[in-house]
C-alpha cells in the first residue's frame, strides 16, 4: 500500500530542512521548493490541463510529487531530468512510496542534452530548477520544447535576482513571450509562450 502522499510530502518537508540545514555540501543537498510553491505548480498543471510535463532538477523528488500528482489528476504524466545518481536514487524511492511512478519517467542525464533531443513543442509545461549558470545557454533549447501556449516556470527568481539576471534579459528580449514575477515562495517566474 503507497504511503498517504501528504505523509510523504510532510517527512520530505522535514527531511530536506534538517538535512540541508546540516550539510553545505551543495551535491548532497535536497534544496526543495516551498510548500507553497508546490501547491502553486499544482495549481497551474490543472489550470492550463497540462499533460506532458517536463522538469529539469529531480533532487529527491519532492516537487516532483507535486507536479506527478496534479498531472495524473489531468491524464498526464512527469518526465523529470537529474544528472546525480545519489538524488535518483533517493528520488526513485520516494515514487515508488507515492504510488505515483507510473506518472513519473526519471531521466537520468545532462538538462541540456535532454533538451536538445527534444521534439519542437514536446511539452505543455517545463519547470525548471537547477543550476542556475546554465540556464542562458539552454533557452532557445527551452523556447523551442514549448508548445505555443506552453508556460515555463522557473524557481528561485527573487532569492537569486542576479544569478537568474542573464536568463531573465534573454527572456524579457524575446517578443513571443510574456512573463510575470510570482512572489511565491522563493520567487517563481513565469514566460508563457505565444500561440502564434
Ligand atoms: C534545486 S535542486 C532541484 C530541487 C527539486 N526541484 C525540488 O524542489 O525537490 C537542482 C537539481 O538539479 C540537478 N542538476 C544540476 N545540474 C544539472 C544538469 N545539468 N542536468 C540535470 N540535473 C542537474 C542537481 O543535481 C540538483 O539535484
Amino acid at each position: 500500500m503507497p504511503d498517504t502522499l501528504e505523509v510523504l510530502k510532510g517527512e520530505l518537508e522535514r527531511f530536506g530542512a534538517a538535512n540541508d540545514a546540516g550539510t553545505s555540501d551543495r551535491p548532497r543537498r535536497m534544496l526543495n521548493i516551498t510548500r507553497d510553491t508546490g501547491e502553486f505548480l499544482s495549481v497551474l498543471v490543472r489550470a492550463m490541463a497540462a499533460r506532458r510535463v517536463l522538469e529539469i532538477g529531480t533532487s529527491n523528488g519532492y516537487s516532483t510529487l507535486w507536479l506527478a500528482e496534479a498531472a495524473r489528476a489531468v491524464g498526464g504524466s512527469v518526465t523529470t531530468v537529474e544528472l546525480s545518481e545519489y538524488k535518483i536514487g533517493l528520488a526513485a524511492e520516494n515514487f515508488a512510496r507515492s504510488g505515483l511512478s507510473s506518472f513519473i519517467r526519471q531521466v537520468q542525464d545532462d538538462a541540456g542534452r535532454v533538451l536538445r533531443e527534444s521534439e519542437d513543442g514536446a511539452y505543455d509545461l517545463v519547470f525548471l530548477d537547477s543550476e542556475r549558470p546554465e540556464y542562458p545557454g539552454w533557452w532557445s533549447d527551452l523556447r523551442r520544447v514549448l508548445r505555443p501556449g506552453g508556460l515555463l516556470v522557473v524557481d528561485n527568481a527573487t532569492s537569486h535576482v542576479e544569478d537568474m539576471a542573464p536568463f531573465v534579459a534573454l527572456v524579457e528580449a524575446d517578443a513571443d513571450f510574456s512573463t510575470s514575477l510570482v512572489p511565491i515562495g522563493n520567487g517563481e517566474y513565469l514566460a508563457v509562450k505565444a500561440f502564434s
